[in-house]
């Protein structure tokens, strides 16, 4: 998998002196040379429609990109993916999430074996529990059926869960309630169950690993709940825990049936799961139906990546995109603004699909990287956010390109909300783009001396990506257009995108303080001397010392 250093592509070299002639040029020079520009620089496949046209390229910029792409051997990396090749070196395992969504009858190829019949297989499993718990069959221990279901997950194994359910709540069922504990705060636990009534409650225990502390902790606190709602009655857990992991062993250790665990397996990524197993809890809200819609969507995103030519490729376009800011113009932030209040957690899931998937410091050879790798990605939904930080992207002093994800069709019809709400979209990107000179502001009758304060600059970079309506399969077709934009960036960079070693030394560290914390006795304290008295302070606080 060894390609040359990145600064050793010649588009590379080619971008850098490119970079210098093109970081004065605006977008209104740009706009105005070429009348039809913003119909030529955009892309429509898979239902999206992806207007790239206000960001600050021209033809060439993009030929230069679409050359690093090929340089750095991005055709190949997309062909290792799909046939199931371990690309995630640094832990020996394939990243195959695009078989979780591949057509029964498919066939992905995984060290020798077809494995797209063990994912359907799984998918009938859950579809057939959902059924049960949605039409009533499925019974809690005290003969009532189930109302409510708490996922008890965290990172992938929550914010895919969390995003999808509130993303796809319009289809979801409306009689029973969705809850999510992740934080080991035991405040989310606690609000999560507030005013349940345990005989109606599911807990679905989600954990790749089945060791997470923070899920292991919910999910040991969730047991007592139930027990305790239960006249402590244990076999009453068989009808309230079900698991999802690929680590059976652990999952019977804990006390759940293995019969009554959803698997997935060690080539799905946490954040790359929320269309395994890890989807139950959306299944059980928008029904086995619309789950397979989700995936057929995501499908159809895999397929239009796997063949477009990268010129008219959605999630390469996107990926080059992010790097064009990131490394030549030195941008650190990509906000990403859905108008559309469903998506509220997009922002929130992305930032683990990209930054746990790209904040890395060498490639996968393990070499230090010579540039700047993932960005940081974040956002809040539209228009809230223009009431917030929007001032900030449009007249402060950092370059923050924007992604604009809009849908022309409202699930919820109310008067003139919709028209309002994309004419919102609209109108941000044509400001951020064009601005407002002097000589604007000037003629409004503005004074000399606030001329300054109300000028924008513009020449700030966005995409539009604009949708029919949120259904569970433009969902799937959006988050397998992030899920390949990532990869994308991270073929560039030449980087892991699979792994997440980055997590492990604080994990382990707080597993050494928690005794700490804990013992009677004064404990022994070896780390450094802010470390040191924090743990003092904490301990003397709570009344331990
Ligand atoms: O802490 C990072 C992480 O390993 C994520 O990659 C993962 O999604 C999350 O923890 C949860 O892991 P698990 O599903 O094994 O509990």
């Amino acid at each position: 998998m060894s390609v040359p250093a990145l600064h050793l592509h010649p588009a590379w070299a080619a971008l850098k002196k490119h970079y210098q002639k093109i970081r004065r040029v605006h977008l209104r020079q740009l706009f105005a040379k070429d009348r039809r520009r913003g119909e030529r620089l955009a892309v429509e496949a898979a239902g999206i429609y992806f207007d790239y046209s206000k960001n600050r390229i021209t033809d060439e910029t993009l030929g230069l990109l679409l050359q690093l792409a090929h340089e750095s051997g991005l055709r190949d990396r997309v062909d290792a993916m799909f046939r199931g090749d371990k690309i995630n070196t640094s832990e020996k395992r394939a990243a195959l999430h695009v078989a979780l969504r591949a057509p029964r009858g498919a066939s992905i190829i995984h060290d020798g074996r077809n494995v797209v019949p063990e994912v359907h297989a799984v998918l009938d499993k859950m579809a057939d529990f959902a059924d049960r718990v949605r039409s009533g069959a499925w019974k809690g221990h005290t003969g009532k059926r189930i109302r409510n279901v708490i996922n008890v997950g965290i990172g992938g194994s929550d914010l895919g869960p969390v995003m999808a359910y509130e993303a796809l709540r319009h289809y979801s069922e409306r009689a029973m309630t969705f809850r999510f504990v992740s934080n080991v705060d035991g405040t989310d636990f606690a609000e999560a169950v507030l005013g349940l009534d345990p005989a109606e409650t599911l807990f679905i225990i989600s954990s790749k690993t089945f060791t997470t502390l923070e899920t292991m902790t919910n999910a040991h606190t969730a047991r007592d709940w139930l027990l305790a709602g239960l006249n402590g009655e244990s076999q009453a857990t068989a009808r309230h825990f079900v698991a999802v992991s690929t680590n059976a062993q652990e999952v019977a250790k804990f006390g759940i049936d293995t019969a009554n665990m959803f698997g997935f397996w060690d080539w799905v990524g946490g954040r790359y799961s929320m269309d395994s197993a890890i989807g139950l809890s959306t299944m059980l809200a928008i029904g086995p139906d619309n789950f397979r819609a989700m995936l057929e969507g995501f499908h159809e995103m895999d397929e239009h990546f796997r063949t477009a030519p990268f010129e008219r490729n959605l999630p390469v376009l996107m990926g080059l995109l992010a790097v064009w800011y990131n490394n030549f113009f030195g941008a650190q932030t990509v906000a990403v603004l859905p108008y559309q209040q469903y998506l509220k957690r997009f922002p929130a899931y992305l930032q683990q699909l990209t930054m746990e998937s790209n904040g890395k410091h060498v490639t996968w050879d393990g070499i230090a990287v010579d540039c700047d790798t993932g960005p940081i990605y974040w956002g809040e939904p539209g228009t809230n956010g223009q009431h917030s930080f929007y001032q900030l992207i449009h007249q402060g002093t950092r370059l923050i390109p924007c992604d604009f994800i809009a849908f022309a069709h409202t699930l919820n019809p109310l008067g003139r909300h919709q028209d309002i709400l994309l004419a919102n979209v609209f109108a941000q990107t044509e400001a951020l783009a064009f601005g407002k000179t002097a000589r604007q502001v000037a003629a409004e009758g503005t004074p000399d001396w606030l001329v300054p304060h109300r000028l924008f600059e513009g020449n700030r970079p966005s995409n539009t990506l604009l949708l029919d309506a949120l259904t569970p399969a433009a969902l799937g077709k959006l988050v397998a257009l992030y899920e390949h934009s990532v990869f994308t960036q991270g073929t560039i960079w030449q980087i892991d995108s699979f792994d997440q070693w980055g997590v492990e030394l604080g994990k382990a560290l707080a597993q050494q303080i928690v005794p700490q914390l804990e013992s009677a006795a004064e404990p022994k304290l070896e780390h450094d001397s802010s470390t040191n008295e924090l743990i003092r302070r904490y301990r003397k606080l709570k009344g331990s010392a």
